[in-house]
């Protein structure tokens, strides 16, 4: 059983961030929704033996959202915990302390004073710059504990109750917030956590699971090109060898070029996939589909009843799946997580099929992927700079109908970001860069003629692990050489549009 921290996720917007910034620390942690209530909370322990608690921020109030049962379980378990925000008023609200109205709401950078340099205000200094976002505050300390940090909002900031229970109203976890790591770290010395997680070193471990699991029968696995399938396929063959069958689907669905490109990936990484050609029959079941759920849903069903007759056919009792972490949150496959979209590699496929899935990759980060890629000494290209493809496509980059038309135009528009993207050398350092086909339509003047076309977005986002990103600020006159080619050379587009939205709030796809 893996040893790590416990994040309860209140609703916060910053509740993965903690999660990402404990990881970062060598430490494995777990995201657990409060939505659930405790015994969806408990049900972690299967899988976790836990060393420590963090109690997220969150948007209620705490006479509102009433969460005490969990923090007293969290209380009475005797490993450190810490409360953050709202977490660390509902700590305080159950330990006796005075939870209400704060005398000022403080939202942004906000100075902290140091009271009582106490272990998790190391190396803090006296006053520093924390990031806050709070109307509620910590009026009173609970009866017994220990003042360590105080605010122009916030009279109690910080609090230690006995030596493990540790309340802060600021993120660490988020950038902003001078010395936040510096807090996890010194937090978490306090469990017997600390530095175990070393994603690489975990390699023959899972080869080891699924040689245990599959044992003498055969394994598909279904490849994309992209990082997580490549990975988990390249471990299952570590495993297995001959009897891991890698499969790749062509949907019809891909950007321009990219099923040669992937197919030379894999080649190159030592894996020769049987190639199942079915774009007519995925276009086919998405005529006069428009909702991007459905379209998911619809993809997901096919794509897994692809790989099932080729498993019948193979007589394969396993599909390995490149499933990651984010994967697993976002489409809700774990008690009280909400389904923010189906990707199509979980949520999608049908419950019913008739082989085991097995996703070695279900608790990595994105860049934890890379980092085992790297280790597997797979191809750079891979690694470092190979953008993610949702799975469904784009038929997610094309907003509503998918129709042989529309899935020309964003791959002739998609071709030229990239390749200006490319010529330009700034996609290092980017996390993908595509274009969008959006439902509006726009007026124009073309060859002197009023035009009504089409509107084409341009998506170009850094991001560590896809869940949160920034808009790139890539050089202008790239982006002016991307508008200009792209209503130069397709005929029906009249508008190009930068999308300067980061997530949160928006997501990266635009589906
Ligand atoms: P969003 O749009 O949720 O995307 O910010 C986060 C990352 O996931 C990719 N993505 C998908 N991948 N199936 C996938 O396999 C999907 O349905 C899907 N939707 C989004 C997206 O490209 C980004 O890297």
């Amino acid at each position: 059983m893996r040893v790590g921290v416990l994040v309860i996720d209140f609703g916060g917007q910053y509740a993965h961030l903690i999660s990402r910034r404990l990881r970062e620390l060598r430490t494995f942690s777990l995201l657990a929704s409060a939505e659930g209530g405790l015994d969806s909370i408990k049900e972690f322990e299967k899988n976790l033996n836990i060393k420590g608690i963090i109690l997220s921020g969150g948007p209620a109030s705490v006479w509102e959202a009433s969460h005490d049962e969990i923090a007293k379980w969290a209380i009475n378990r005797g490993v450190p915990v810490l409360g953050i925000c709202y977490g660390h008023q509902l700590l305080a609200k159950i330990l006796g302390g005075r939870v209400g109205k704060a005398p000022r709401g403080e939202f942004g950078p906000t100075t902290v004073e140091v009271i009582n340099e106490n272990l998790i205000l190391k190396n803090h200094g006296k006053r520093f710059r924390a990031w806050m976002s709070h109307n509620d505050a910590v009026l009173e300390k609970p009866p017994g504990s220990m003042i360590l940090a105080k605010s122009p909002g916030s009279p109690v900031a910080a609090f230690k109750y006995r030596d493990e229970v540790f309340g802060i109203q600021w993120h660490p976890e988020v950038h902003h917030t001078e010395h936040g790591i510096k807090l996890f770290e010194n937090w978490l010395s306090l469990t017997n956590a600390k530095g175990l997680w070393n994603p690489g070193d975990l390699i023959n471990e899972i080869v080891k699971m699924i040689r245990d699991l599959v044992r003498e029968s055969k394994a598909i696995a279904a490849v994309s090109g992209g990082v997580d399938s490549t990975v988990a396929a390249v471990l299952a063959k570590i495993a297995l060898g001959d009897r891991l069958i890698p499969i790749f689907i062509d949907h019809g669905l891909h950007p321009e070029g990219e099923v040669k490109r992937a197919i030379s990936m894999l080649n190159k990484n030592g894996l020769e996939p049987l190639i199942i050609e079915a774009s007519g029959t995925f276009l086919d079941a998405l005529k006069g589909i428009k909702g991007p759920e459905e379209k998911r849903r619809i993809i997901g069903r096919l794509y897994g009843k692809i790989l099932e007759d080729e498993a019948l056919k193979l007589n394969a009792k396993f599909l390995i799946q490149g499933t990651i972490y984010p994967d697993v949150i976002e489409s809700g496959a774990r008690p009280g997580a909400d389904i923010i979209k189906t990707h199509h590699n979980v949520g999608g496929l049908p419950r019913d099929l008739k082989f085991r899935v097995i996703e070695p990759l279900r608790w990595f980060y994105k860049d934890e992927v890379r980092e085992i890629a790297k280790m597997l000494n797979l191809s750079e290209e891979l690694w470092k700079f190979k953008q993610p493809i949702p799975g469904p496509g784009l038929a997610v980059r094309i907003e509503g109908e998918i129709t042989r038309e529309k899935l020309e135009i964003v791959r002739k528009a998609d071709k030229i970001v990239r390749e200006e993207v490319e010529s330009a050398n700034i996609h290092g350092k980017l996390w993908q860069y595509f274009a969008v086909l959006s439902a509006s339509k726009a007026t124009g003047v073309k060859g002197d003629r009023r035009a009504y076309g089409h509107v084409i977005v341009v998506r170009i986002v850094e991001s560590r692990d896809a869940m949160t990103a920034n808009v790139a600020r890539i050089p202008w006159g790239v982006l002016e050489r991307i508008a200009t080619r792209i209503t130069g050379e397709l005929s029906s587009v009249t508008r190009v549009v930068y999308d300067i939205t980061p997530k949160p709030p928006a997501t990266i796809e635009w589906e």
